[in-house]
């Protein structure tokens, strides 16, 4: 029998993996290679994706999800035309982290004390570069430089002039930068032009975060990486380009049926308008769809209709395909021409392993991020009743909705200025539920790759690409299929 016939109408809970014979020393996310490609020309370092809901991913979102190696899509839940708040949220993200500061803050060497007050409380920033009117470096200013000192006092007075620091010509790597800055005892190495035109600026602060996180995900000078999502109608063409101005590092066209004349337009035009940017297309879930974006030249293909945890597409029109079939199907087709994300339906973490076999290069979680601390949102305070001793206790909720709930489409609707035939017309195929919060998702993640690691150790393999490879040559050795009786042994607790 063929893996596609083996898994018609199958999803996560019908099977389980054979353990195999184990070869990995330790299960250690510190040491077990996880990486996985999201995209075309981005690899991750862990495979784990949050969904671009807007009770999922926002800046706090995106930035733990980075710092943890995976990747965070912020999404496109604000209002139609209204794109600076997006773009808001990615320029967050990418100013959380530098490595080299390519476009240090900088205040004119004529200005006063008032000014670099204002500056630095704007800019959030305690150390400007001090430049003249061609942005040649004339020296550095800090907070401390300005405590306690009159507003009016001349900046060019408190600053740190060039000739007392230490710079660097040209540009540097983060490991030589080090270098210098601990042979030369100090925390901030400007980097200048030979003429002196002001082009970077390297901090200890940076460094000492580059090292605690050495998994992140991080762009080449740096800073954390991102994603944005955008629709395939309206305002989708200005909002990529806008997102991609602010930094974002891959555009995700994301709309509930990817396999649709819609997104070929918005595919095309998105790509025709925003270069050097990785574009993710979907959702599909059959091998048809899959190849459709393939064609049109998706760097990565999300696939998933109807298995989310906000979703109800399936109850509400019948379409969509049992998550581990629509990969299968996808798989077959891609056959790793591009990487695929497996989106949704993840409701524990042995799902998370049978995505990354049955087709998923990655995941997209959203269900297991809501209602963390850094999922967007009010906490909200409920009375619940124990049932062991029936006392009412007061429990915090986050919300959690599907992008297609009506409160979700409603939000996005500039509802004074819609048509009230565009209101009506709504059809909702999500839904919103209160889920109690929980936490920090720096926790959900580590969770998840410490299973990760005991799978692949189950597995017989020493790396998630290793299993991966290993399951696809033969995916019979793995799959043991579920009696009825045999996943209640299995799920029910
Ligand atoms: P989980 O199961 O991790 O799934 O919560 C997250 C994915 O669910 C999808 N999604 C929706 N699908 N109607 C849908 O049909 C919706 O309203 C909706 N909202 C989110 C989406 O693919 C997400 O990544």
């Amino acid at each position: 029998m063929t893996l596609i016939e083996f898994v018609r109408g199958c999803t996560f809970d019908d099977f389980l993996l054979t353990p195999q014979c184990g070869i990995l020393p330790r299960r250690d996310p510190q040491v077990v290679d996880l990486s996985a490609r999201f995209s075309r020309h981005l690899t991750l370092r862990r495979p784990i994706v949050s969904a671009n809901m807007d009770t999922v991913t926002r800046a706090a979102m995106a930035i733990v999800l980075a710092e943890e190696g995976g990747l965070g899509i912020v999404d496109r839940g604000f209002r139609s035309g209204d794109i600076g708040p997006q773009v808001a949220e990615i320029a967050i993200v990418k100013r959380t982290q530098h490595g080299v500061i390519a476009d240090p803050h900088a205040i004119e060497d004529t200005a006063h004390v008032e000014d670099a007050r204002r500056a630095m409380e704007r800019t959030k920033v305690g150390t400007l570069a001090v430049v003249d009117g061609r942005r040649r470096l004339r020296g550095l200013l800090t907070e401390r430089d300005i405590r306690f000192v009159p507003g009016d006092a001349a900046v060019a007075e408190r600053m740190t002039p060039r000739e007392r620091l230490v710079l660097h010509e040209g540009p540097i790597t983060l490991a030589d930068a080090e270098r210098v800055m601990v042979e030369r005892k100090v925390k901030k190495l400007p980097l200048i032009e030979p003429d002196g035109t002001l082009m970077g600026l390297v901090t200890a602060k940076d460094l000492m975060k580059q090292a605690q996180h050495p998994f992140a995900t991080r762009h080449r000078l740096g800073r954390l990486v991102v994603g944005a999502a955008v629709g395939a109608t309206g305002d989708y063409l200005e909002r990529a380009i806008e997102v991609q101005r602010a930094g974002a590092d891959v555009i995700v066209i994301d709309i509930a049926h990817g396999h649709s004349q819609v997104m070929e337009r918005a595919l095309a035009e998105v790509r025709k308008r925003c270069a050097d940017v990785d574009i993710v297309a979907g959702n599909v879930a059959t091998g048809e769809g899959a190849r459709f974006l393939l064609e049109r030249g998706a760097d990565a293909i999300k696939v998933g209709i109807g298995p989310g945890g906000g979703c109800s597409t399936r109850l509400t029109t019948n379409f969509g395909i049992p998550q581990v079939e629509a990969l299968v199907r996808c798989r077959q087709v891609v056959d790793g021409a591009v990487p695929i994300i497996a989106d949704g339906g993840i409701r524990r973490d042995g799902a998370l392993t049978q995505a990354l076999l049955f087709g998923g290069d990655t995941v997209m979680l959203g269900t297991a991020f809501a209602s963390t601390d850094e999922a967007p949102g009010e906490i909200v305070h409920k009375a619940v009743v124990v049932p062991e001793s029936q006392k009412i206790v007061q429990v915090p909720f986050k919300a959690f909705r599907g992008m297609a709930s009506i409160g979700a489409v409603r939000d996005r609707l500039d509802i004074e200025d819609s048509d009230p035939n565009e209101v009506e017309a709504i059809g909702a195929e999500g839904i919103e539920v209160s889920v109690p919060a929980r936490g920090s998702a720096r926790v959900v993640i580590h969770d998840m790759l410490k299973h990760l690691c005991s799978a692949i150790s189950y597995g017989g393999a020493t790396s998630l690409a290793a299993l991966q490879l290993a399951f696809r040559a033969d995916p019979m050795r793995y799959l043991v299929k579920l009696s009825v009786a045999s996943r209640v042994e299995s799920f029910q607790r």
